[in-house]
């Protein structure tokens, strides 16, 4: 099963060839950050502009790095939401028309679920269900019980800021650069974890729920305060970033606590974060269970993970290249074929 994949829904113009869901032949991004950087986070309307402009062009590196032609291909996935609504529409406009001209079933995926379906590629071995996700991405942070490709469940989500969110608000008030993660990332490396105790949010008893925004508002306390004025930014950065860390570890331990999933998988941007890798690779050790880890570049934005999608949940997602919409509110437990039932 040879797969097309479109993604354009913030601001990287990705497109991809995956064969069975696992293995990538193509793997094509364009970021805008340059465009972008300026204002210091990104304008939805240069975004759709640009993925206007780069988009046929992505989409024909894509082929020509596999040595395919439209016609060797068995179906075209996109993302159909949540996301920019102006970044959609590009992508779901050109895999409409291509599915329609080429006569290819066509494959209406849900970003997050992409996310997910990360974990699968350029593996061998797939990973085993029922398993816990954790999505940590620049507009989501939850818990996903994952039975199998069509059946997940959000269990825990952050009640404020995404964790990526936080990362990029905590770069930009230590001067950082955009996009402010990966900045973060390198700062704390070389920082102390433990130089600053940062608060840790508490979940109400039985939630598996997160929140971020209290430590931000602390940091940015800390940083006007007297000793904030002296401390080193390296040590700031990476005790804010030990927090989050044991946020989300916590709520890992929670949810394996009352049900023991055949593995972790971690995805979306933040699970690029080097640092959140090493404690995962340290608490599977602890637990001996397995955690798919997928490499930095499938973890943040990419189009090889939406063809991971469709080729793993199929049926549920396939849509009539006519009707398909995009959705930037596309709720997460809706499978495309279902929202498309109930549009007729
Ligand atoms: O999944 P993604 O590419 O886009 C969304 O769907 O949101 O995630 C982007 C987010 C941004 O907030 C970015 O700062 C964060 O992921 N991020 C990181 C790292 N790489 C990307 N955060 C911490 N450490 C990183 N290495
Ligand atoms: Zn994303």
């Amino acid at each position: 099963m040879l797969l097309l994949g479109i993604e354009t829904s913030c601001d990287d113009t990705a497109t991809a060839i995956v064969r069975d869901g696992r293995s990538v032949l193509a793997d094509i991004s364009t970021n805008q950050d340059a465009f972008h950087e300026r204002y210091g986070g990104i304008v939805p309307e240069i975004a759709g502009r640009r993925h206007l402009a780069l988009l046929s062009a992505t989409i024909e590196q894509a082929l020509e790095r596999a040595g395919l032609a439209l016609g060797d291909l068995d179906g075209i996935a996109v993302t159909y939401g949540p996301g920019l609504i102006g970044s959609l529409v590009v992508g779901v406009a050109a895999a409409k028309a291509l599915a329609f001209a080429a006569n290819l079933p066509l494959y209406a995926i849900n970003h997050l679920h992409g996310h997910i379906f990360a974990a699968f590629l350029d593996r061998d071995d797939p990973v085993p269900y029922p398993f816990l996700a954790l999505l940590v991405s620049g507009g989501h942070s939850q818990l996903v019980e994952v039975e199998d490709a069509a059946a997940m469940r959000v269990i825990g989500r952050t009640r404020d800021d995404a964790a990526g969110e936080a990362y990029d608000k905590t770069a930009r008030l230590l001067g950082l650069g955009f996009p402010g993660g990966p900045q973060l990332d390198r700062l704390a490396a070389r920082g102390n974890p433990t130089a600053y105790a940062f608060p840790r949010h508490r979940p109400d008893p039985g939630s598996l729920d997160m929140s971020f925004s209290g430590l931000k508002t602390a940091v940015r306390y800390f940083l006007e305060s007297a000793p904030g004025k002296d401390a080193r930014p390296e040590d700031v950065a990476a005790s804010f970033q030990a927090a989050v860390i044991d946020v989300l570890v916590q709520r890992i331990d929670t949810a394996f606590a009352r049900r023991r999933y055949a593995a972790l998988v971690l995805s979306g941007g933040v699970a690029a974060n080097s640092a959140l890798q090493a404690r995962m690779a340290a608490w599977s050790e602890r637990t001996a269970v397995a955690v798919w880890m997928p490499p930095p570049r499938y973890c943040t934005d990419n189009a090889a993970m939406i063809a991971a999608a469709a080729a793993h949940q199929g049926q549920a997602t396939r849509v009539d290249p006519l009707t398909l919409g995009a959705d930037p509110n596309l709720p997460f437990e809706r499978l495309a074929n279902e929202l498309v039932e109930r549009n007729r």
